[in-house]
């Protein structure tokens, strides 16, 4: 059986897909401080198989005993945690507690209960912009904010924990921009409040929920001067959880990939894939530059073909049109 935390949020409920079609029984331990419980219905309603669901919160030791006690828990794929970049900054003590603090306490339990293979949902923020577009996993690392600066913390402890301990199996996935949604439409990323990323702000506009979006910036070193990013089908990159577990299976080790597709796009390509895809007008406004923001980046997903053997296989046209399905049907939940 996996443990998968955060498995109720937008990429934990993906990854449960693609490994319930995989063979694995799952139980998913979240706190729904960003998701829903009724996901755990959605699950059930694809995949015809309902994931064990435990409310609770990673850095809660007696309920992680516990579950690790009661279940015959294999593996861990670790995505609770906190996300927003701007929240980070003014918040820092509470994205350390539940980022680096809650791993902490999950590897701690882990180690009591003799489970050693995790694999953790680390992120392209880790890459500093010092040396060009493309980052490649031995590219310089940094962070500019606490929530960056705790990805890089936990990937330094896994490194250490492995060095002290090799018979831990672990998997740092580096994600580069994901988006879409299972093709059912029913489950996606459905953030609370303003969206901060693109994708989801772009469908909101698309469906009437919100006017236009401000596109931050147009004078970028890029094409046509918006911003590029590598964006990455959900479901695709749910399935390089499934292909990283199996090589921790086999090999064990420390493994450090990208996932992501190897080619960018920019916002204004975005915004025309989207209204190809929903047959809507997506209204926008040009804007100052987003304090952080870099020009462009994409992955060097080469080490993850070779030692993986994934690599993406939905295109943008998919990602716009699995994400307008999905913004349908969530306008409808209460
Ligand atoms: P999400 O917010 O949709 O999912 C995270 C889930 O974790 C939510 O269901 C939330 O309720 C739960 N959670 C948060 N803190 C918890 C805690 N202390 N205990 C138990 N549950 C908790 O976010 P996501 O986009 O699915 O991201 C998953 C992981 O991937 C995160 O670690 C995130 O930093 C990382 N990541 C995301 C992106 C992205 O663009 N979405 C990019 C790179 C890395
Ligand atoms: C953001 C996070 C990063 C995280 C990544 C993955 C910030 C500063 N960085 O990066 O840590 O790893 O998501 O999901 O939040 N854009 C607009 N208008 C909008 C929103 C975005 O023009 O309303 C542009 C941005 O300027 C950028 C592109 O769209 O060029 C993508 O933005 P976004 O989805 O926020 O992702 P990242 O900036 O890559």
């Amino acid at each position: 059986m996996i443990l998968v935390t955060g498995g109720t949020g937008f990429i934990g409920s993906h990854a449960c897909l693609a490994l319930a079609q995989a063979g694995h029984e799952l139980l998913i331990l979240d706190n729904l401080c960003n998701s829903r419980a009724d996901v755990v219905d959605r699950l059930q309603r694809i995949c015809g198989r309902r994931p064990l669901f435990v409310e609770g919160d990673v850095r809660d030791s007696a309920v992680l005993d516990e579950v690790f006690d009661r279940h015959r828990v294999t593996a861990v794929m670790h995505f609770a945690g906190l996300k927003a970049v701007g929240e980070s900054v003014a918040r820092p003590l509470e994205y350390y507690d539940n980022n680096v603090h809650g791993t902490l306490q999950l590897l701690a339990a882990m180690r009591r209960a003799e489970v050693r293979t995790f694999v953790f949902s680390s992120s392209a923020t880790v890459y500093s912009d010092r040396e060009g577009h493309v980052y490649r996993e031995s590219s310089p690392r940094d962070a500019t904010n606490p929530y960056g600066r705790g990805k890089l913390i936990v990937e330094d402890i896994l490194a250490d924990l492995h060095l002290a301990e090799p018979a831990w199996r672990i998997a740092r996935l580096r994600y580069f921009n994901p988006v879409g949604a299972h093709e059912s439409g029913l489950i996606g990323e459905d953030p609370r409040g303003v969206p901060n990323n693109l994708m989801p702000f772009v469908a909101q506009v698309a469906v009437g929920r919100r006017e236009f979006l401000n596109v931050w910036g147009n004078d970028y070193p890029t094409p046509d001067g918006t911003g590029v990013r590598d964006y990455i089908h959900v479901v695709d990159l749910a399935e390089g959880h499934v292909a990283a577990l199996d090589y921790l299976t086999r090999e064990g080790g420390l493994l450090t990939v990208n996932l992501g597709a190897g080619r960018g796009h920019s916002v204004l390509e975005m915004i025309q894939a989207f209204e190809k895809a929903s047959g809507r007008p997506v209204r926008y406004r040009i804007a100052e530059r987003r304090a952080g923001d870099i020009a462009q980046f994409w992955a060097d997903p080469s080490l993850a073909k070779m030692l993986l053997g994934w690599e993406t296989k939905r295109g943008l046209d998919q990602m716009c049109a699995d994400a307008w399905r999905w913004q349908q049907y969530c306008e409808g939940l209460s």
